[in-house]
């Protein structure tokens, strides 16, 4: 099966290329437009393998992404390209209008030409994969779950430009055909997660002696998947998916963030026993919380369970564990990140009130 996988160098496009151009009967072109976010040593692993390829491409030149389909012929479409991080949304929402909005339209304008001209075949082959979050269907309150159909709710430009490609995607299956399948999964951690993102900068700060910002009282809820997991889950979805159906992806792993922080700083300090901070309470800060910030997200995968018979393999607490271990022996990755594209500054509009 020839895959195009969109987003390929990012944290979770990278997991995704790793495992599937180690299964047999895939081949997969890799097309990222390598922004920040985007690191071609996640795939050095599998650079040299002969199933794997990659073009430096932006998912919104058209004239580009048409030669890129021509020439490659893919079976499939796994789109992960986006701007993902919502501090990020909340300081400047264009690129995520430009990305994830106009670029998931540009694709599926090339992939339906595309599949218009494909014979039979490889018509009833052909699915388009759409990878989206479940932040798409806003915050819940303190009871309930996302299931696949709950409503749309999404508040921040992130989660807005997200649920505009899902209904993008979700309209070229309805209007011309095309073949889609979209999953929507909640938090993800692991290994190459750009440390932007709450577990890799907590864990660096402690690294290197910094303290802990927890937003507003740190209650908010996150449902924590390992980024293995999400790529498994992913290839199933791809491979055994109906068409035109949604499926959540969650790891059932509910926690506040203050409790997701404590067990970063217990594990950092069991690993690294030389930390400057004597506890837990002396290194957490309390600091502003984020504009409009969802108060609990939390999936229900039993389609995912039922349908496809997917379940995660990882724990939170081996999952962190690895996750963790991983980034104190993996100084050589994420050094030239804090030197060079993001030093751990805060993000999302909230200058100057960094400490409560
Ligand atoms: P990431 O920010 O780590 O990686 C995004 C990748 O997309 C980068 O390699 C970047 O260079 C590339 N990219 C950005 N704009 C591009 C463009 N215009 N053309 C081509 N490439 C471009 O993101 P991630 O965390 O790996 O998320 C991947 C996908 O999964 C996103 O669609 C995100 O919405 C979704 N998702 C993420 C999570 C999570 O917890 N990280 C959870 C659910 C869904
Ligand atoms: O739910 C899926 C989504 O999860 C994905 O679609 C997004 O791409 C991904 O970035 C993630 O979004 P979050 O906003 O939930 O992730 P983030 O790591 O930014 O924050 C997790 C929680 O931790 C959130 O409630 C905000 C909080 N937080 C975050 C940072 C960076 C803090 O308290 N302090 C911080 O410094």
């Amino acid at each position: 099966m020839k895959v195009i996988v969109t987003g390929g160098a990012g944290f979770i496009g990278s997991a995704v290329c790793r495992l599937m151009t180690g299964l047999k009967g895939y081949e997969v072109l890799n097309i990222d437009k390598l922004t920040y976010a985007g690191d071609l040593r996640t795939l050095a692993s599998i650079s040299a393998r002969d199933n794997y390829h990659f073009a430096h491409q932006d998912i919104c030149n058209r004239d580009a992404i048409v030669k890129i389909f021509d020439d490659f012929q893919p079976d499939a479409v796994m789109h992960l390209a986006a701007e993902s991080h919502v501090d990020r949304s909340i300081d400047g929402p264009a690129d995520f209008i430009q990305t994830n909005v106009v670029g998931t339209f540009n694709l599926l304008d090339v992939a339906r030409a595309y599949f218009d001209k494909l014979p039979a075949d490889k018509r009833s082959q052909f699915r388009f994969h759409h990878i989206s979050t479940d932040e798409v269907y806003g915050s819940l309150g303190s009871e309930g779950l996302f299931t696949e159909e709950t409503a749309y709710a999404p508040t921040s430009p992130y989660s807005a430009s997200k649920a505009s490609s899902d209904h993008l995607v979700q309209a070229w299956h309805h209007t011309y055909g095309l073949p889609i399948v979209i999953s929507n999964c909640s938090n993800n951690y692991g290994p190459y997660q750009f440390p932007e993102k709450l577990i890799p900068l907590m864990a660096l700060n402690l690294l290197h002696g910094k303290k802990l910002p927890v937003y507003g009282e740190g209650l908010n809820t996150r449902d924590w998947l390992h980024v293995e997991d999400h790529a498994e889950a992913l290839v199933k979805i791809l491979t055994e998916g109906r068409i035109g159906e949604k499926y959540n992806v969650g790891g059932c792993n509910e926690l506040t963030n203050i409790d997701v922080v404590k067990r970063i700083f217990d594990t950092v300090q069991e690993i690294v026993p030389d930390i400057s901070f004597e506890n837990f309470d002396e290194a957490v800060t309390y600091v502003k919380d984020r504009p409009g910030h969802d108060w609990r997200y939390a999936i229900d995968p039993t389609k995912m369970q039922n349908e496809l018979g997917w379940k995660p393999k990882y724990d939170f607490e081996t999952g962190l564990r690895q996750t963790i271990e991983w980034y104190v022996n993996n100084r050589e990755w994420w050094e030239p990140i804090l030197k060079s594209k993001y030093a751990g500054e805060r993000l999302g509009s909230a200058k100057g009130q960094a400490d409560a």
